[in-house]
């Protein structure tokens, strides 16, 4: 462990943020600014020449591949949410698969197995292990109070030289919305999700890998495992997803697929809300697929380690279905 001493060069003086902590949930991974930019990553040091890429996913993840000038073609899913493989994947190019939600991480794990170049997308399964030897990477804001920072692990010795990020200036959102709540600070979140566009690959900020430190992923973890387990219990009979939930994972909201127009909207008119995964898909698809459908008709509901059972509760009462 570095010392005080090789941590910030002085002894004394004022006191920063309170933040000593040293729980960092994936010690041995390669720290760095945003998931999309451990793509990049990835494609440049595996040297991949086509990239397979889900119909069903951030429109952001074709940056790296733009700016490294990598084709990429969209793949198709099935009502698992697993790929529908009716294409030849060549030697140098790869498949890139997401652990939709953070309940596919058998998918995941079997992908592995059948497919030599898989890169799993774990943004929204922080919780999900990653399998020995695959190409695998977390996007950390997606479920903690951080602006930025990915975690990566890669099959290979080799490392790239990059800069260290400095995200001092992308936390307006974290710090304003504890005096004036979530709402008055949705401006600046907007703005710090801008910032990150085409933003090159960094190191991770030292600021956003303290505050990674300071968090109880246990008590993070097993929050989401309850909350989501309690609306399972509620909601499966009306819940279109038609994939067995594993029983142990701790996913990024509870999906609650309905065919029923202006459930989010009754949601927001209670202050509850949910995005849209992803508003780039209604531009890549068309309304007979089934990716078009599952980003107009998901309702990720929120199960994060703010809530409890009876906000859970609150929830289930607001939800007109
Ligand atoms: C599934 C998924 N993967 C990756 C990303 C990109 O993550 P980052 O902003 O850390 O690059 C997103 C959206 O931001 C996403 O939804």
């Amino acid at each position: 462990m570095e010392t005080a001493l090789e941590v910030s060069n002085t002894i004394g003086g004022y006191f920063p943020l309170h933040c000593t902590g040293k729980n960092d949930y994936y010690p041995n991974l390669i720290k760095l600014n945003t998931s999309r930019n451990a793509l990049g990553y990835i494609i440049h040091l595996k040297k991949y020449t086509k990239v397979y890429i889900p119909y069903f996913t951030c429109d952001v993840m074709l940056e790296p591949l733009k700016r490294l000038k990598i084709p990429y073609q969209f793949y198709k899913i099935d009502a698992q949410l697993e790929p529908i493989i009716d294409f030849e994947i060549g030697k140098n190019e790869c498949l890139l698969y997401n652990n939709y939600f953070g309940l596919k991480e058998n998918a995941a794990k079997r992908l592995s197995k059948l497919i030599d170049n898989v890169i799993i997308d774990n943004a929204q399964a922080f919780f999900s292990k990653p399998v020995v030897n695959i190409d695998t990477f977390y996007s950390c804001r997606k479920f903690f109070g951080v602006p930025d920072g990915a975690y990566l692990q890669i099959n290979t010795n080799e490392r790239m030289e990059l800069e260290i990020d400095i995200s001092e200036g992308r936390f307006s959102h974290l710090i304003r919305s504890i005096d004036h709540g979530i709402e008055s600070s949705y401006i600046n979140f907007m703005e710090n999700e801008k910032a990150l566009t085409n933003l090159g690959p960094r190191t991770m900020s030292k600021l956003t890998h303290t505050i990674l430190c300071n968090i109880d992923y246990e008590f993070a973890k097993q929050t989401r495992i309850d909350n989501f387990n309690f609306l399972h219990s509620k909601l499966s009979a009306v819940n279109e997803i038609s994939f067995e939930f594993p029983d142990s994972a701790s996913p990024m909201f509870y999906p609650l697929l309905i065919s029923k127009p202006g459930v989010k909207r009754d949601l927001i008119e209670n202050k509850i809300f949910t995005p849209t995964y992803w508003p780039n898909v209604f531009n890549w698809t068309t309304e007979n697929m089934l990716e078009y459908k599952l980003a107009r008709d998901l309702v990720p509901l929120p199960i994060d380690h703010r809530y409890g059972l009876d906000d859970m509760n609150h929830m289930l009462t607001k939800l007109k279905i």
